[in-house]
């Protein structure tokens, strides 16, 4: 969140006139971080909650109205909130839409190896970092190193320009001493120690790979029990996405349904995390959807709501 302050605010900087473009939908707190930072936005188009994932043709018109010197955030991987992720080949077609319109990158690396592992979750990221002349990137170790209250992670600028290099990071000091003076250091010295010393980072590579092995289970054992229970509705979007987070297509009424009737909390938007299913809740969790879409069809909620 930090590097993301500093990346727009960077932005706003070195270019007053620039135009941040986010995907919509996006991580809730990416707007107000824009916001704070005085960054004019605009939104491109990626999922749309009737259909999933937008075409990406979609996504590439209406970045279209992006000026030059205009910058893109993007996700690396396992979207938030979607969890819908572009492929290597979109990837490549972004990288030289982006280079053509002049526009910059900045990729948002917030679960890192969550998705479908270290390498595989960075590819996009190599992918443009590779032929972009310029590019910021914000990580965090929040989730992947289970940080969450240590704030750490970094920014970081790729410029080819050897003359921007100073320039860049005064500004960045500048910012940076605004905002904390000092930043903490507890976890990314953790972060340091396990990442230098083999035996740690091994067994951090492998907590990782159970992770995201588990959520595939979770994302497989809900496509398949909620297709059952809850047919009318296209659950795909669990076995094509990746990483925590999901858009159930539920509707504000029903998210309250679950809410009042059986304690089940989802986000209004429909947004869960999956991480929170287990074998014990997940049949208990489906039937209560089911349950749920079946008795606002019918009409029961008005009733027992009286
Ligand atoms: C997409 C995305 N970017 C950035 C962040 C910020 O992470 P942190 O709180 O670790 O700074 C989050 C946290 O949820 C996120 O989902």
């Amino acid at each position: 969140m930090g590097a993301l302050r500093l990346a727009f605010e960077l932005l706003k900087q070195m270019n007053p006139e620039v135009c941040l473009w986010l995907s919509d939908s996006t991580w809730q707190v990416h707007r107000p971080i824009a916001e704070a930072s005085g960054t004019e936005q605009g939104t491109y188009a990626y999922y749309d909650p009737q259909q999933g994932r937008q075409g990406f043709d979609s996504m590439l018109d209406s970045l279209r109205a992006a000026k030059p010197g205009d910058a893109v955030l993007l996700q690396a991987s396992c979207h938030n909130p979607t969890g819908l992720d572009l492929s290597d080949d979109e990837w490549h077609e972004l990288t030289a839409f982006c280079q053509q319109q002049k526009l910059l990158p900045i990729v948002d690396m917030a679960y890192h190896g969550l998705g479908n592992g270290l390498e595989a979750d960075a590819s996009g990221l190599r992918i443009m970092a590779r032929a972009m002349p310029e590019l910021l990137l914000c990580y965090t170790c929040s989730k992947n190193f289970g940080l969450y209250r240590d704030r750490t992670g970094m920014v970081a600028a790729l410029v080819q320009n050897e003359a921007l290099r100073q320039p860049l990071m005064q500004q960045w000091m500048q910012l940076a001493t605004r905002h904390y003076f000092t930043p903490p250091a507890h976890g990314a010295m953790l972060v340091r120690r396990i990442l230098q010393d083999e035996d740690l980072r091994t067994i951090w590579q492998r907590e990782l790979e159970e992770i995201h092995t588990r959520l595939r289970g979770v994302r497989e054992a809900l496509y398949v029990a909620l297709s059952k229970a809850v047919p009318q509705r296209n659950w795909r979007f669990l076995k094509e996405g990746q990483g925590m987070f999901a858009l159930f297509p539920l509707s504000v009424r029903e998210t309250e349904y679950l809410q009042q009737m059986y304690g089940v909390y989802i986000v209004s938007n429909g947004r869960v995390n999956l991480s929170g299913f287990n074998d014990t809740n997940l049949p208990t969790i489906v039937a209560h959807i089911a349950a749920t879409v079946s008795a606002l069809a019918s009409g029961s909620y008005q009733e027992q709501a009286c």
